[in-house]
């Protein structure tokens, strides 16, 4: 007899579609898709100092970065499980520079736009440390059939369909939104399946993690350092720790857990941040947002940023709400 209610991914997803009776259906699909390529990249992340796929691909992406191989791995799995599971009419990646157009016969009535970071944290690749994939999903605002345009594309985070993470962590988890707030499903790999493991989650309001990278401390504007400063100097009680893993999945992931703040501010070096608004400020916003935290640039909601090119950076401040506040108050 089976004592303990197990929930898979796929049968949460349904039970969700159930609740909008005119949902089509293809938006659990694509997750589908998500899912099959995630287990796939989990397997490679995990054998990753077994075969060859540690180091370099000895090029460098449209941002001027070096690629890892698995950035090139991850990118490929993702793009082949959507194009072959035929519900999605585009991607873009951070690692290409334009738009991947999806023209088989399969996808040619899709309406789902799908934007992903598929490696995230690849300083980490070589290191055993936790990366992640991250994505968003939008619907094109032209009509089915015709090749997917720049404005389809360059959509505001408020209009994303859902957006969610993949960590490969000491566990592997898969954490997204759709609107309806944050689920969390954690990999069984005996059964070979994502199932529920944080159902509904909420950012603490207060947290005292505060994740940056000081090292660029001299850069920040007079205002952050004042925020980290203060973190830094709250003797009364200790109550901030910094905790900085460099991979963006793997920083946010603790703290919408824990309660915490993560900023990549603009630097004097790179003054829109690090951090690329399609592929790693939107989705992340959107989490942040559906478990009651707040991500801002520091000058608005990131949500509302209106896109003008594919690989756009901003700054980011995001996560327990008491936290961003007093950042914003500086
Ligand atoms: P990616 O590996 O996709 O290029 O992203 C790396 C990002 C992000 O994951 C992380 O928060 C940030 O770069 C770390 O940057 P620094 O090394 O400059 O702190
Ligand atoms: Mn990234
Ligand atoms: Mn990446």
């Amino acid at each position: 007899m089976r004592t303990n209610k197990v929930i898979s991914l796929s049968q949460f997803i349904a039970d969700q579609q159930n609740k909008f009776p005119d949902a089509s259906g293809d938006l659990s699909k694509i997750f589908r898709d998500f899912k099959f390529a995630a287990k796939i990249v989990n397997r490679d992340v995990r054998k990753a100092g077994l075969v060859d796929v540690l180091g370099a691909f000895g090029t460098v992406n449209v941002q001027g970065e070096e690629v890892k191989k698995l950035d090139i791995i991850a990118n490929e799995e993702f793009k082949s499980s959507l194009t072959l599971g035929g519900d999605c009419c585009a991607i873009i990646s951070e690692e290409e520079e334009d738009i991947h157009q999806i023209e088989t016969t399969l996808n040619q009535d899709s309406k789902y736009i799908i934007a992903i970071d598929p490696l995230d944290g690849s300083s980490n690749i070589d290191v055993n440390a936790s990366i992640g994939t991250i994505f968003s999903v939008y619907q094109r605002k032209s009509p089915v059939g015709g090749p997917v345009t720049m404005e389809d594309v360059l959509q505001k985070g408020i209009n994303q369909v859902a957006a969610g993470y993949i960590i490969y962590g000491s566990s592997t988890m898969l954490v997204f939104t759709t609107g309806q707030g944050v689920n969390a499903f954690t990999l069984d790999s005996s059964i070979g399946d994502f199932c529920l493991s944080h159902p509904n989650i909420k950012i603490p309001s207060k947290g005292n993690i505060y994740s940056v990278n000081e090292g660029n401390y001299d850069q920040f504007d007079q205002n952050i350092k004042d925020y980290i400063d203060f973190c830094r100097n709250s003797i009364d009680k200790k109550a901030y720790s910094a905790r900085y893993i460099g991979s963006m999945v793997a920083d946010f992931h603790r703290n919408l857990l824990k309660g915490g703040i993560f900023m990549y501010p603009s630097t004097t070096d790179s003054p829109n941040g690090k951090l690329r608004l399609m592929f790693e400020s939107n989705p992340m916003a959107f989490i942040t947002e559906q478990a009651g935290g707040i991500a801002t640039t520091g000058k608005g909601r990131i949500l509302e940023l209106e896109p003008t090119e594919i690989h756009q950076r901003n700054p980011v401040i995001m996560g327990s709400s008491d936290m961003v506040k007093k950042a914003l108050s500086y």
